[in-house]
């Protein structure tokens, strides 16, 4: 792994055992060209051919008389606007000299070992063992006196590129950015197709696949949260790409806020891709000497497919984003008393659950909504973190230490962001409400929203849930957020700083959650936003696993684990088995494909267990002991995607161990299909060589007929057991195929 650099031509070729990323810059523009991105490549002394430079009629030029060098199809690493490149530009700055006219330039380059230091946001972590190096590129308009770098930021072990940039304001006048992503490429080629994930509350990340068009294609959101509308996540990929071949760029944001995804197909087929803030509503000022930082981006390369790409976010995620602390823990298997009591509950109704809980084998009791204040509905209370005592007449300090006291963990939810305007804070002190007084505060849920950007509300909020916490045994916190932000308007900031609001919001988000988790380090964070309205990078480097969806019904969940698992790992998605029929869908599915659903994720129930019967009971008790026999597995295995719930009425996903010696294959289908074709489950990422047993098949079969041959679902294949109890006809069902190795 390395950087090299060939000095003379000043080209910049990242290379690890798996990618190349290279870039150079210009010698007539001084400006930064993107050469390549992809497969690794050989270094060579120099890549003057590979220049793309033609004469092109009809174009403009920064130097006269010579058209190849027209911004207008040059590929461009960080592009301008009003230089002859008519595609969308990548930042925008407004100053007092030259309104939006800036000319960044080539000035030299950093190269080092590691990474910058970086402080108060999300970012790639890095420890002492892991080799990265640092590529920093610095560009500077002398008569502006601003300067800009580009950073690159390349791991040995991952076909993946983290860019971010960096905006600093040298003269003595102030300047505002009112754009600035965190990076820009362009790629060689149109011949691409977009990947998303899109949705809306209770359906969240479900994938769509469209063929790029000429022009301007982009998703996003401005409701102040990464949303369940659109995920801060793309992907290019060559039109024969498959969820196991094929080549395919993913790009993500690490970030929690308002963000845009762009690609833009040129006149001459070149595509480029831009991810960021997103512009609407922001600008950022920077007096003397101030400097902007934006948010982190990472860029995966495959040439594996959907799952190739998946597996390196995975990957990624786990190592590099989610605290170190989190990579080989055992997360609890915990019970949730939301949909088993909504706010109707007193210390009674919950000990008797957790009672259960305990006998059951649950390691976590996490009370939800509705122990705080006079939170009997969902229109009050909102910032009063001190208990209801009409509820828990002993505290949250009580009911904890009841719970503690039965051998379980016991978890609270919050939601710190939010006030109800029944309250003491939101009539004392008017100026903690975002809103501005001339117009009316829209509403979302009853409630309004605080001022994170104000530091003060955030440290009160802080003391406030510090004092709760301390004062009680409390092992996991669930952070909500159930709204979207409007009327984004600070009593804190000046008018000049208003298109600041946004990214400061989510920045004191960011810190509470610095100050909570360095104040209780024990405490494991569950993010949630109306279930997966905030499922990002940026969270996850707080807090570990994200609610996946408010929607916990079997088969519409296996469609949003499926989106999900496209770039966040198993062990980040919180998913439960809930009571039937199903409190969103109202659908009728068995406890088992809950179960079979729920375990590949973080594991949980949320529903009444007291009134189970005693068969369920057992059942749940078995469920829970199958869970934390392969939970090492789940969370730690080699995930691969077989059958997409998208496609049809068959989903199918698999995980298999490091050593290939162990497999978990989970299957199920929404309507049953009449007199239904045969097919074969053909399996991934096994040993082509070993043996394997398939619980409850007749024979054992080579791993290289399993992947090739697949796995039959026929009287012949399977013991009469197996066909009994998973493979009878019906509708919404779902079977786990458990596969060792014969040595
Ligand atoms: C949101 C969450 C739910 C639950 C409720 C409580 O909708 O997603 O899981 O916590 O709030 O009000």
């Amino acid at each position: 792994m390395g950087i090299f650099i060939n000095e003379n031509n000043l080209e910049f070729h990242l290379q690890n055992d798996k990618i190349s990323y290279i870039l150079k810059v210009d010698s007539a523009t001084k400006e930064i060209q993107s050469v390549y991105f992809g497969s690794r490549i050989h270094h060579r002394d120099s890549y003057a051919d590979l220049s793309e430079k033609t004469e092109r009629p009809s174009t403009t030029s920064p130097t006269r008389g010579d058209h190849r060098n027209s911004m207008e199809f040059l590929r461009r690493e960080y592009p301008d606007f009003g230089h002859g490149d008519f595609r969308t530009a990548s930042y925008e700055i407004i100053t007092n000299k030259a309104h939006t006219l800036s000319g960044m330039k080539y000035e030299r380059y950093e190269c080092f070992k590691g990474r910058d230091m970086v402080f108060g946001v999300p970012h790639i972590r890095i420890g002492n063992e892991d080799k990265a190096e640092t590529l920093i590129i610095h560009l500077y308009d002398s008569f502006l006196q601003i300067r800009m770098k580009l950073f690159y930021l390349l791991l040995e072990d991952y076909s993946a590129i983290v860019r971010k940039v960096s905006f600093e304001n040298l003269a003595k006048d102030p300047v505002k950015t009112s754009k600035l992503m965190s990076f820009s490429i362009d790629l060689p080629s149109a011949s691409y197709d977009l990947m998303f994930l899109k949705g809306a509350w209770s359906r969240e990340r479900h994938i769509e696949r469209i063929p790029l068009h000429k022009g301007v294609q982009s998703i996003g959101s401005t409701r102040g949260s990464s949303s369940h509308t659109f995920n801060p996540f793309v992907a290019l990929l060559d039109k024969r790409t498959t969820e196991h071949q094929g080549e395919v760029y993913g790009f993500s944001l690490l970030y929690s806020g308002n963000f845009l995804a762009l690609a833009e197909v040129d006149n001459f087929d070149v595509t480029r891709v831009m991810m960021g803030i997103h512009p609407q509503g922001f600008s950022w000022n920077l007096k003397e000497g101030e400097i902007f930082y934006t948010p982190e981006a990472v860029l995966v390369y495959s040439n594996d497919g959907l799952n190739g790409l998946s597996q390196e976010y995975h990957k990624i995620i786990e190592r590099h984003i989610i605290h170190e602390k989190y990579r080989n823990d055992v997360r609890p298997v915990l019970i949730n008393n939301w949909e088993a009591t909504y706010f109707n509950f007193d210390e009674e109704t919950i000990l008797a659950i957790a009672r259960e809980a305990s006998n059951l084998g649950f390691d976590l009791l996490v009370l939800d909504d509705g122990w705080f204040g006079r939170r009997n509905d969902d229109k009050t209370s909102l910032s009063e973190w001190t208990p209801n005592y009409d509820k828990l007449p002993n505290g949250i300090s009580g009911i904890s230490k009841k719970v503690t006291d039965l051998g379980i963990q016991f978890g609270l939810w919050f939601e710190p962001e939010m006030v109800s305007d029944d309250t003491r804070l939101y009539n004392e002190n008017p100026d903690f409400v975002l809103g501005h007084s001339h117009y009316p505060k829209s509403h979302g849920r009853n409630q309004f929203v605080l001022d994170f950007s104000n530091e003060a509300v955030v440290n009160e909020i802080f003391e406030r849930m510090k004092r709760i916490l301390n004062d009680s045994s409390v092992s996991y916190v669930k952070w909500d957020m159930n709204r979207s932000i409007t009327e984004a308007y600070s009593q804190s900031l000046s008018e000049e700083h208003q298109g600041e609001f946004y990214h400061r919001y989510i920045l004191g988000v960011y810190k509470l959650y610095e100050m909570l988790t360095d104040e209780f380090p024990h405490i494991l964070f569950e993010s949630c936003a109306g279930g997966g309205g905030r499922f990002d990078l940026g969270l996850l480097y707080y807090a570990p696993q994200t609610w996946t969806s408010d929607d916990t019904d079997a088969w519409e969940r296996v469609k949003i684990q499926y989106g999900t698992s496209m770039i966040y790992p198993i062990k980040s998605m919180g998913s439960h088995v809930s009571a039937v029929p199903n409190h969103q869908v109202g659908r009728n599915t068995s406890l088992k494909m809950r179960h079979d659903t729920a375990i590949f994720g973080t594991y949980g129930y949320e529903l009444d267990i007291t009134t189970l019967s005693d068969e369920e009971k057992i059942e749940v008790r078995n469920n829970i002991e199958f869970f934390k026999t392969y939970q090492n597995l789940i969370h730690h295995g080699k995930f691969y995607r077989l059958l997409s719930p998208f496609d049809g009425e068959a989903a199918s996903y698999m995980v298999i161990s490091e050593c290939q010696s162990k497999a978990l294959v989970y299957y199920s289908h929404g309507l049953q299909v009449p007199n239904a074709p045969l097919s074969n489950l053909k399996l991934r990422g096994l040993d082509p060589a070993k043996k394997y047993h398939i619980h409850g098949a007749k024979s054992s079969h080579h791993g290289d007929e399993l992947m090739n041959l697949g796995v039959l679902f026929t009287e012949s294949y399977f013991e009469k057991d197996f066909i009994d109890n998973f493979l009878k006809p019906g509708d919404f069902k779902s079977l786990i195929l458990e596969i060792t190795e014969i040595k």
